[in-house]
């Protein structure tokens, strides 16, 4: 493809990935890769598959600096089964379970939650639409909760939590799904820690979470084996037969972050990433609104409205005949959205950013060159 035929995505999710990331998917799938099979074939029971996995594995451990005191688990289904396999495992008797509510998913993990047992809110910026984050000193938790939950970027909003408090009563849960790796997260400072994979880490269908030894023991009999993280931990993520080509899919952009510095180099990209953008839209504050209090813009999903929102649509047109899309914000939001996660060069926040300036000069018209 030429570069007028590849496209720049800046979607929430599933998200753009590196060229040569794409190559080596495309390449690898040959059976000459695998030694005569190609690694959709493999037996998740063969010894070429446990290598790709534990590799994976092992991979997530260095680059999140995961402690020992931690479990790594590759789990199906995304973060939206981590809202419901979250109570049911950590969740003792009729304990409640603390949320913080900082969005649209947060309310999800409550509404999950709320399904099997109570929920407690623990602070809340539903009042402000969203805009902040509560600030920790506020939030409201106890020891006799079964833990407390929080999502640390929100992607729909585009704010972020950016200190993880170092104690709490209970054990912090957090939903890190639209920036882990590109951005710095304490992971010991969580009792479990959770992201779907398609943002950051590669492929949807696949959640990555990583929990402390001491919380497996919780989950009671009642729990379905396959629903509990201590059989998937026993197992080594091979309880059932793990999706192994979404697994092997993670290796190959993990290993790609690897070669390009890892977590330090991810975390300089997406604050350079941020800056660009944020600075893009707040040299025009005539045509741009950014909605995130400043104090809590997320690095990774820019969330702006225009100031004339009838310009949205020729704002949408006009960055597609630049090869720039998947800008349209979030249904529950509108205005516009720009997602900038691990795969996204900080050459796509230049591009993106020259167009903001372009557009704001002539909003009326074009746009566009
Ligand atoms: C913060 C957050 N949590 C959870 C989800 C749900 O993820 P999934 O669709 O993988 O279940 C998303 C998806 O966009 C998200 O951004």
């Amino acid at each position: 493809l030429n570069a007028r035929e590849r496209l720049l995505s800046f979607g929430a999710g599933p998200a753009r990935w590196p060229e040569e990331v794409v190559e080596r998917a495309a390449a690898g799938l040959r059976p000459a890769a695998a030694g005569g099979l190609s690694v959709l074939e493999l037996s998740h029971r063969s010894e070429t598959y446990g290598r790709i996995q534990e590799r994976v594995r092992e991979q997530l451990r260095r680059l999140l600096a995961v402690p020992d005191s931690h479990e790594v688990l590759l789990l199906p289904g995304g973060a939206t089964m981590q809202f419901a396999l979250v109570p049911l495992n950590l969740r003792r008797g009729d304990e409640p379970v603390d949320i913080v509510l900082t969005g649209r998913w947060s309310e999800k993990a409550a509404e999950h939650a709320a399904a099997t047992g109570p929920v407690r809110v623990a602070a809340s910026g539903r009042e402000d639409g969203y805009r902040a984050v509560p600030p920790t000193d506020a939030w409201r938790t106890g020891a006799d909760a079964a833990y407390l939950h929080v999502t640390t970027n929100n992607t729909i909003a585009g704010t972020r939590l950016a200190d993880v408090p170092e104690t709490l009563p209970a054990p912090l849960v957090g939903d890190a799904s639209s920036e882990i790796l590109a951005c710095p997260l304490p992971v010991e400072r969580f009792g479990l820690l959770y992201a779907g994979a398609q943002k950051c880490l590669g492929p949807a269908g696949l959640a990555v979470v990583i929990v402390r030894r001491d919380l497996l023991d919780r989950a009671p009999e009642s729990v379905p084996a396959m629903l509990r993280y201590r059989s998937h931990a026993e197992a080594r993520s091979l309880f059932n037969t793990p999706p192994t080509a979404l697994v092997w899919l993670m290796g190959l952009m993990l290993g790609w972050i690897e070669e390009q510095g890892g977590a330090a180099e991810m975390h300089r990209r997406t604050r350079e990433r941020a800056r660009i953008v944020y600075e893009a839209l707040d040299a025009h504050p005539d045509v741009y609104a950014p909605v995130a209090d400043p104090r809590c813009r997320s690095l990774t999903n820019v969330v702006f409205l225009l100031r004339d929102p009838e310009g949205e649509e020729r704002f949408l047109a006009a960055a597609e005949r630049e090869g720039m899309v998947g800008l349209r914000g979030h249904r529950s939001v509108g205005g516009l959205r720009a997602s900038m996660y691990t795969g996204m060069p900080v050459e796509g926040a230049v591009r993106l950013a020259e167009f903001l300036e372009r557009f704001a000069r002539d909003p009326g018209g074009a746009g566009g060159r």
